[in-house]
């Protein structure tokens, strides 16, 4: 696949590309979307062969608003609906059951779509005037950290697909919290940027599951996305909870985040430490780019304490490691 990509900063350009069936990346509240038509199978396809992601993970459907929902589900559910009245527009998507339009690629053949209402201008504009339901993953190549910077965009895609917004915003850095609203008990699928307290003020009785395969394949199966290589730079990830861990003998160059401070040493290229838990989230996937533009062999990485919005951190912390 070779094409021009271009660098585009109206939400005019976007939405005339979205609705010829193009992929444009643009910036929302969370990480940068790639997004396509959702209601093309053959817009869809290039997305898939764009990323380089497998077939068997679903798309998140973004509509414009709320009240769109039928845009994208079939029905919604009570849960739902108590979601999207505390968190929409917001970092939340909900799974329902799929309306029929949407395309087959996008919900990986399942009988449910992920629906999501991005607070973020751009995105908002766009999806105003495309005027259709949008599939938008994270906009980096499969298996890669999430981009929330154009240029990392353009880094992992660049000749892969139509255009990117050049517009830079404040991102909080990690994805949408991902809730089954499907059955008669909430069910967090993926942890994200709405807290579970958040959720659990809304649904006291919301679930969290894990994809970890012993725990069966029900799970695994509702939660296919979770099971893929996700976040992970060339670098080797070595998950820490104290600087004192780190080993600055045994490579040449290594990295550091976290929350507590290191010493400087010659074999230290790149540090980052953050004065918050919400500015460590922000900074993570960008940290993890930087560290394989700067060839480092072995990044440390301060595990968050897995309270509010380090419960999502640390699962990315955790995957960009090869953990589940
Ligand atoms: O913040 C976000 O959610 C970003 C921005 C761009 O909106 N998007 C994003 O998309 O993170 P992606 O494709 O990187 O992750 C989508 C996640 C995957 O874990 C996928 O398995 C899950 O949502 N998902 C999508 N549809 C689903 C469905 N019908 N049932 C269960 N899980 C679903
Ligand atoms: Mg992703």
């Amino acid at each position: 696949m070779s094409l021009t990509t271009a660098l585009i900063d109206s939400p005019q350009q976007a939405a005339e590309i979205l609705r010829s069936g193009g992929l444009v990346a643009f910036p929302t509240e969370t990480v940068f979307g790639l997004g396509v038509d959702a209601t093309c199978d053959a817009a869809v396809e290039k997305l898939f062969v764009a990323k380089g992601r497998p077939s068997s993970n679903p798309l998140i459907v973004h509509i414009a608003d709320a009240s769109r929902w039928t845009d994208a589900a079939a029905a919604i559910t009570p849960s739902a609906q108590s979601l999207l009245d505390a968190f929409a527009p917001g970092p939340l998507t909900v799974v329902l059951p799929r309306r029929a339009e949407i395309s087959g690629l996008v919900t990986a053949g399942l009988d449910t779509v992920g629906v999501r209402v991005p607070d973020h201008p751009v995105a908002a504009e766009v999806l105003r005037l495309t005027e259709r339901p949008i599939a938008a993953p994270s906009a980096n190549r499969s298996g890669r950290p999430s981009g929330t910077r154009w240029r990392s965009v353009l880094q992992d895609l660049e000749g892969r697909i139509d255009a990117v917004f050049r517009e830079d915003g404040p991102s909080l850095g990690v994805e949408s919290t991902v809730v089954d609203c499907t059955g008669p008990v909430a069910r967090v699928l993926r942890p994200g940027a709405v807290t579970l307290e958040q959720i659990r003020n809304v649904l006291p009785d919301a679930e969290e599951v894990s994809a970890d395969p012993e725990r069966g394949d029900r799970d695994a199966v509702r939660s296919p996305g979770t099971l893929h290589p996700h976040y992970q730079p060339r670098a080797s990830v070595q998950l820490i909870d104290s600087p004192a861990e780190i080993d600055a003998t045994r490579t040449k160059r290594v990295a550091y985040c976290g929350l507590v401070p290191v010493e400087a040493t010659e074999s230290l290229v790149l540090c980052s430490v953050f004065d918050s838990v919400d500015a460590y989230a922000a900074a993570f996937y960008e940290f993890l780019r930087e560290v394989d533009r700067q060839e480092v062999t072995t990044v440390y990485v301060q595990l968050a304490a897995a309270e509010g919005i380090g419960h999502a951190l640390r699962d990315r912390q955790r995957r960009s490691a090869g953990l589940q």
